[in-house]
C-alpha cells in the first residue's frame, strides 16, 4: 500500500482525458495534474523545448513526492520519455506504447491510421512502436497542428473548425484505414465529430483505458495500490488557472473545485 499521489502532465487540458480514465480505473489514488498552459502547443515546438518543459514538470512532480509520473501527452512521450526517465528518479510512463498496442489489438485488416501533433508525426514514435508489436502492418500518418489549440479554444463546434477537421482527415477517409490512433490526448474531446467524418466501420482508439488498466497492473504487483484513500485530486497550470478551470469542466464533465497557479522553474 502506497498513499502518495500519482503525478500527471500535459501541455493543457488533454491530459485530463488520461485523468479521467485513471479516476475511472483507480478512484482512491490521489492525484496531482500539471497543465503547462503557458507553454502550450507543445506539437509546434522542438524537442529540445519540449524536454525542457517535461523535465521542469517532471522535477515539480518528484518535489511532490509522486509515486509514478504518467507523461499524459503524446508529444511529451515522443519526445522527452528517455530523457525524463534518466533524470528522474521516479518511475515514469508514457501514452505512446499503449495507444500502439490498443490499435494493434484494433486492427482487422491491419491498416492503422496516426493522427497527431506535428512533432509526434515528425518523431515516428508510433511507427516505430507499431512496428515492434506487428511489422506488417501499412501505416499513415497525418500531422494535425491546429487541431490540440483548436480544442483548447473551444472552436471545434464552429463551422471553421469543423472545415479544418474535415480536411485533417481527408486522406484517411480514402485510405481503407480500418483502426485509427487519436495520437493526441486533446482528441478523444472531439471523437464523436471525427467518428461523424470517418464512418462507424472505422475504429477510434486512444491510449486512456490501456494505460489506466496498465498503471493498475504495474502498482498492483509493486504493491503499491492507494487502497485507502478517498481520491484527492490537486491541479496546476503554468498560466490562467480560472481559464483552465472553465474549459476542464467541458473534459471532465464536473466543476473543479480548485487550480492553482504554478509557474515553472525552467
Ligand atoms: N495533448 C498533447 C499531445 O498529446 C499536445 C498538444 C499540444 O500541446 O500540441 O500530443
Amino acid at each position: 500500500m502506497n498513499t502518495r499521489a500519482i503525478g500527471i502532465f500535459d501541455s493543457g487540458l488533454g491530459g485530463l482525458t488520461i485523468l479521467k480514465a485513471i479516476c475511472r480505473v483507480l478512484p482512491k489514488e490521489n492525484l496531482i495534474y500539471f497543465g503547462d498552459t503557458v507553454n502550450m502547443p507543445y506539437g509546434a515546438k522542438s524537442k529540445k523545448a519540449v524536454t525542457r518543459y517535461s523535465l521542469a514538470i517532471a522535477k515539480f512532480l518528484e518535489q511532490q513526492h509522486v509515486k509514478l509520473i504518467i507523461i499524459a501527452c503524446n508529444t511529451a512521450s515522443a519526445l522527452a520519455l528517455p530523457q525524463l526517465q534518466k533524470q528522474i528518479s521516479v518511475p515514469i510512463i508514457g501514452v505512446i506504447n499503449p495507444g500502439a498496442r490498443a490499435a494493434a489489438k484494433a486492427t482487422r485488416n491491419g491498416k492503422v491510421a496516426v493522427i497527431a501533433t506535428e512533432a509526434t508525426v515528425q518523431s515516428k514514435a508510433y511507427l516505430r512502436a507499431l512496428m515492434r508489436l506487428q511489422p506488417k502492418l501499412h501505416i499513415i500518418q497525418q500531422a494535425c497542428p491546429i487541431l490540440a489549440p483548436l480544442i483548447e479554444e473551444g472552436w471545434v463546434h464552429k463551422a471553421a473548425g469543423q472545415l479544418i477537421i474535415g480536411n485533417y482527415l481527408k486522406k484517411i477517409a480514402k485510405s481503407g484505414c480500418d483502426t485509427v490512433i487519436l495520437g493526441c490526448t486533446h482528441y478523444p474531446v472531439i471523437k464523436h465529430f471525427i467518428a461523424r467524418q470517418l464512418g462507424k466501420q472505422v475504429r477510434l482508439v486512444d491510449s486512456a483505458d490501456v494505460l489506466a488498466a496498465e498503471v493498475k497492473k504495474q502498482l498492483t504487483e509493486q504493491n503499491q495500490l492507494n487502497t485507502r484513500g478517498h481520491g484527492r485530486l490537486k491541479i496546476y497550470a503554468s498560466d490562467d488557472p480560472l481559464r483552465f478551470k472553465r474549459l476542464a469542466k467541458h473534459i471532465l464533465g464536473r466543476e473543479l473545485s480548485k487550480v492553482s497557479l504554478k509557474k515553472l522553474a525552467l
